[in-house]
């Protein structure tokens, strides 16, 4: 439905977009001079865990990792407000605010306003606003045949959130999902000058939503193999437990045709399904760049795992193998 309501935005065209709406990129970037490019993006959403400061930072992260994912560096935000008037205390608001504020601190991103409204359900997040060397631009449709697939966060924090909600699951998976959120993808940066092609962030359309917009916009087939992608501690075991965000049952839909599932078992279509908030980067680069770089995550102290490789364009966007 939001498909056929979004297709009705007849923007003006301008020779300065180098990434507009329709390239279901992260953000939107710009051109101001030969030397720069604006990279915009926006993000908020309802919480995701109870813990108003964590819930902050989270939003914060988030919200600037689709500057990251382009290759860019974030430099301002706004902050948008969605509160309760008389049902969340002014205090837990203060604490969110906080925590965001904190969070963009670390990534060097300075808050220059925002806009509050009231709203039966909270929401928060942030416009943030980066640059990029046209000539470092990273989008999700570089990625080509023989090139390696990283990914720098595991998957499971839709499935472990949810399992909060329920009062269901570890408290270890629990924490383990909230350290995950918090950490900035901050290796976006340097993506170019390593050597990667095509990058993109993992958040609600899950891993596999992701990177069928990669696949789509680079003209080739992902393969992702099932066995080495990184999945929390505990998270298969709610999935068995029949806890799973509805989220997955949108992106399935989504997905349609366009994933061979090989031998993937039930759960594990889940998990690779799974709207991940605040998830990690998926990074496509030539294979013989891939020790390095990965060096150079490592030493940056952000983990990183090879989940597949990148075919000529086949029959289905994405075979799980
Ligand atoms: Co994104
Ligand atoms: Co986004
Ligand atoms: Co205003």
């Amino acid at each position: 439905m939001l498909e056929r309501v979004l297709a009705q935005i007849d923007t003006l065209p301008d020779p300065n977009v180098l990434v507009g709406f329709d390239k279901a990129d992260d953000a939107g970037v710009y051109l101001l001079n030969e030397n720069e490019a604006i990279v915009q993006t926006v993000d908020f959403f309802t919480p995701v865990v109870d813990d108003p400061f964590a819930y902050g930072q989270i939003a914060a992260a988030n919200a600037v990792s689709d500057v990251y994912a382009m290759g860019g560096r974030p430099v301002f935000a706004l902050s948008l407000l969605c509160f309760p008037l008389g049902v969340v205390e002014e205090n837990l608001l203060i604490e969110v605010v906080k925590g965001g504020t904190a969070k963009l601190k670390e990534a060097g991103v300075t808050v220059i306003g925002g806009h509050s409204v009231q709203d039966p359900e909270m929401k928060f997040g942030y416009a943030v606003s980066g640059l990029v060397r046209p000539d470092r631009l990273i989008t999700n449709a570089e990625a080509r045949p023989g090139d390696v697939l990283l990914l720098t966060k595991p998957l499971g924090t839709g499935i472990i959130t949810t399992g909060i909600k329920f009062g269901k699951g570890e408290r270890s998976a629990q924490e383990e999902a909230v350290s995950w959120m918090l950490q900035l993808n901050k290796s976006g940066s340097d993506m170019s000058e390593n050597g990667v092609r095509a990058a993109t962030d993992i958040t609600g359309y899950g891993l596999l939503g992701h990177a069928l917009e990669m696949a789509r916009a680079s003209n080739v087939t992902l393969l992702i193999s099932e066995k080495d992608v990184p999945v929390i501690e505990g998270t298969k075991a709610l999935v068995e437990k029949k806890i799973l965000p509805g989220g997955i049952v949108n992106n399935r839909r989504y997905l349609g045709e366009e994933v061979a599932w090989g031998n993937a078992g039930e759960t594990m279509q889940s998990v690779l399904l799974d709207p991940q908030t605040s998830g990690g980067l998926l990074m496509s680069l030539p294979a013989d760049k891939m020790a390095r770089y990965r060096e150079i995550l490592t030493e940056a102290g952000t983990a990183n795992w090879v989940i597949g490789e990148v075919a000529e364009q086949r029959q289905s966007a994405i075979e799980v193998v």
